[in-house]
């Protein structure tokens, strides 16, 4: 069962192997979700996927810890080839750089399942969430990013590690493999002990990847802070099926604007009559939108008569604007998509809604962005440049609403 000082008892190899196998498994399992495409006829395939992927990595996780702690109380078989200095340190900067991983890459997809709200669950009875982890969107970023990059430094560490391990036993022809296989000893048990370098280059790597993904994510929500322009396009996501019983939700406060420019400069408009049909299921992500918006309610600013004019929203002849759209959830976290049609001054273009929404118990806040062009409603023909008023017509929604009960 236990180690010697030249060679590894049954528990560091059942470890060894038994892990090994798991995270190919999950590392497998979070590639295929992260390339799956997220719609009605994948969200079932995707949370199963998902659940397994976090059951298997939280395994990974406490079976990491007793493997570490094992690690530490017992003998480090010793290296092979003592006299080559280099190798032997690289070798063993690896395995720590391993143990590190097989702590950071389970525990940072932990902090972020725990806060967010539930998509797939760890298949297990202890509960879904962590000790001093708040149900907390930039808390679930923060982590999720750390696991994002930690996956791909565990993956490089693994391939180092494997091309190790085929090189002792093509080139060295030495027993390496036979000692982690078998549990055969090699090695000469009197030579020196393990130098305190490696495990400090471990960790130390692990700092640096931990320090510098965080660093990326908030550069990353600095840049996501600023608006985005949103691009109306016709066939993404693809596939979504109208969602019918999902519970409904009621809207209790919002606020529909736009911006557009005006001989440059941007105005904005506001709608302060429109109500909203929504109707979402927060654990497959999936819903559907229908708004009908009063256009004689429009505001905007000094030229709010031109605005309802025949040229422009013709309220005269066209009193209601109707947004019809699919929600979907795109990854597991607060971004959505609302895929649907606008209808206006009697044209119907699709359009595509880009929002967060936070969902507390039974409440829901949501912003969101659309990007429309007048031309592709006919507006303002008499305006063919932007020289007056601009093209681009840049839609902002905020609302919160609450579940029926
Ligand atoms: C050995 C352990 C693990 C490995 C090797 C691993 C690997 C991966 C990989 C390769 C991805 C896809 C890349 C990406 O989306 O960034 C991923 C995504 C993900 N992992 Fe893990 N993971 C492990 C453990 C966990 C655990 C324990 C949880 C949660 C309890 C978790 C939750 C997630 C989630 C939610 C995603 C999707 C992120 C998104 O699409 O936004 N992972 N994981
Ligand atoms: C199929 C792939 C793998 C092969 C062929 C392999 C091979 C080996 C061999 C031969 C050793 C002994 C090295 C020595 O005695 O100096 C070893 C040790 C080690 N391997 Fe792997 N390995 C594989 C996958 C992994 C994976 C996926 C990890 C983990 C994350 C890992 C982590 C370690 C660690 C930390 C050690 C140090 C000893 C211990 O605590 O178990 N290995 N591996």
């Amino acid at each position: 069962m236990t180690n010697t000082k030249n060679s590894y008892g049954g528990l560091a190899r059942f470890f060894h192997w038994a892990i090994a196998l798991l995270i190919l498994t999950a590392f497998a399992l979070g590639i295929i979700g992260d390339n799956m495409p997220r719609n009605a006829e994948t969200v079932d395939t995707l949370k199963t996927l998902y659940s397994v992927h976090k059951t298997v990595g939280v395994t990974v996780f406490i079976l990491a810890v007793l493997r570490i702690i094992w690690a530490i109380v017992q003998p480090r078989p010793v290296p092979l080839h003592p006299e080559k200095k280099l190798e032997t340190l690289a070798a063993e900067v690896m395995h720590w750089a391993l143990y590190g991983a097989l702590v950071v890459v389970p525990l940072s997809g932990w902090v972020m399942h725990a806060a967010e709200v539930g998509f797939a669950n760890i298949w297990w009875p202890f509960g879904q969430g962590l000790p001093f982890v708040p149900k907390s969107e930039a808390v679930s970023h923060a982590a999720g990013a750390v696991h994002g990059v930690a996956v791909f430094v565990l993956l490089g560490a693994v391939v180092a590690h494997i091309a190790g391990a085929v090189k002792h036993v093509v080139i060295d022809k030495d027993d390496t493999m036979a000692r982690m296989t078998k549990g055969v000893s090699a090695g000469d048990a009197s030579t020196s002990s393990h130098s305190l370098i490696a495990p400090l280059a471990g960790l130390g790597l692990w700092v640096i990847v931990i320090g510098g993904a965080l660093a990326g994510n908030a550069m990353a929500v600095e840049t996501a802070a600023a608006p985005a322009e949103v691009e109306a396009t016709q066939d993404e996501p693809s596939g979504i099926m109208p969602v019918t019983d999902a519970p409904e939700w009621t809207v209790t406060d919002g606020r529909l604007s736009f911006k557009v420019a005006q001989s440059g400069a941007p105005i904005e408009g506001v709608f302060d009559t429109w109500n909203a049909q929504i109707t979402y299921d927060v654990d497959t992500g999936l819903g559907t939108v229908s708004v009908n918006i009063d256009t004689t309610s429009l505001t905007l600013g000094s030229v709010t008569s031109t605005a309802k004019g025949p040229e422009f929203f013709n309220t005269d002849a066209y009193t209601t604007s109707i947004f019809e759209a699919e929600i979907a959830r795109i990854e597991n976290g607060p971004a959505h998509v609302a895929t649907g049609d606008v209808t206006l001054i009697g044209q119907t273009v699709p359009v595509l809604l880009e929002f967060d929404l936070q969902v507390d118990g039974t409440a829901a806040k949501m912003t969101g962005q659309a990007l429309l062009d007048r031309r592709d409603f006919g507006m303002g023909q008499g305006y063919a440049d932007e020289s007056t008023v601009g093209f681009a017509v840049d839609i902002t929604v905020e609302l919160t609403a609450q579940r029926a009960e």
